[in-house]
């Protein structure tokens, strides 16, 4: 196996503790403030990416296994991809604040012998919660490193026991357009739905996350609860969950549905395999100036190329 796909990914609660997050939050606070209003008004990521390689960056923090240190709360906040709300990434914690959150439940379905719906408070009580920091690469060729804590899709997949039949995940997001003005929108088919193939559901690096930073999510994060798959563009970690279903077909997605030559059904990083309109090859890690090289399964082969050995990944890109 070549050695980009050489990754070992640690838990942070191994090398994170909530303080560290905390201090680092602490001196960012202090030492950001001259770089407040006029930059977080940059609009393309290539200007926002130059002025926050403006910001003082702490010596020594929380990193991921590959030695990237995690971003700013701060971007991970105010820097998001949440259609429902606006597609403006630096509008969406302004449109989502308010979201109701609670109650919630997500129903757990299809092709199961034990279907339930679970109220969140139910799931954190009954699903260990982890710590884990994750690379998020977007399809648009920016990235983050987050720390989230959650849990994994396989313990609750676990507790409704999928059947034989079942082959493949699907996933939706909540549908609240008198909330979300972005659903009032007719070019895109609601609400978001995303879907996985079932080895890739149970794999132990797929994370339900329900925080990030040691904070439970805020609503331009997904909260209260949302995939992550790190391995996969962004856009296959679906937020504000409020339905899983155990299918027998691969199921229809929403940015499959809108553009299959873009978006394909598997969209694991891939940096030989172009999107059509840009290169896939670096990606601008936000905080950073520099692009960097953009690593298979986003630097997770070890743990999942297996997934796909028989697999053409130029096909089913
Ligand atoms: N989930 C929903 N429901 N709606 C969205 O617009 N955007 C996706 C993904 N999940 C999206 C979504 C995309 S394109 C990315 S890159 C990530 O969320 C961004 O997650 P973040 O904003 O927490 O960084």
């Amino acid at each position: 196996m070549s050695n980009i796909y050489k990754s070992e990914p640690i838990r942070s609660s191994e090398i994170t503790p909530k303080q560290v997050y905390l201090s680092r939050r602490d001196f960012m606070n202090a030492a950001t403030v001259a770089a407040s209003a006029a930059l977080l008004a940059a609009c393309a990521p290539s200007a926002a990416d130059e002025i926050q390689n403006l910001r003082p960056v702490p010596s020594s923090t929380a990193a991921d296994e590959l030695g990237s240190i995690v971003n700013r709360y701060e971007d991970i906040t105010q820097y998001n991809n949440y259609y429902e709300f606006t597609v403006d990434k630096q509008l969406v914690a302004e449109e989502a604040k308010g979201f109701r959150v609670q109650p919630w439940t997500v129903e757990v379905g299809g092709l199961v012998n034990q279907p339930k719906t679970f109220g969140m408070e139910d799931l954190l009580k009954l699903l260990p919660q982890e710590e884990r920091i994750y690379r998020l690469r977007c399809v648009e060729a920016w990235s983050m490193v987050i720390p989230w804590q959650g849990f994994t899709l396989a313990s609750l997949l676990k507790l409704v026991e999928p059947t034989a039949d079942a082959k493949y995940v699907r996933f939706e997001s909540v549908y609240r357009p008198e909330e979300m003005r972005g659903q009032n929108s007719l070019l895109y088919p609601w609400p978001y739905q995303e879907g996985l193939r079932l080895d890739e559901a149970m794999h132990d690096l797929t994370l339900l996350a329900t925080g990030l930073y040691g904070e439970p999510n805020v609503p331009q994060n997904g909260a209260p609860i949302r995939l992550v798959v790190p391995w996969k563009y962004g856009f296959k970690s679906i937020k504000s969950i409020v339905k899983i279903e155990l299918v027998a077909e691969e199921p229809a997605t929403l940015w499959n549905h809108i553009a299959a030559n873009e978006y394909g059904f598997y969209a694991n990083v891939n940096p030989s395999v172009d999107h059509p309109r840009w290169s896939q090859a670096t990606e601008r890690r936000i905080g950073e100036l520099n692009r960097r090289p953009t690593l298979m399964f986003n630097g997770y082969g070890e743990q999942v190329a297996a997934l796909y050995e028989n697999m053409d990944l130029s096909v089913h890109y």
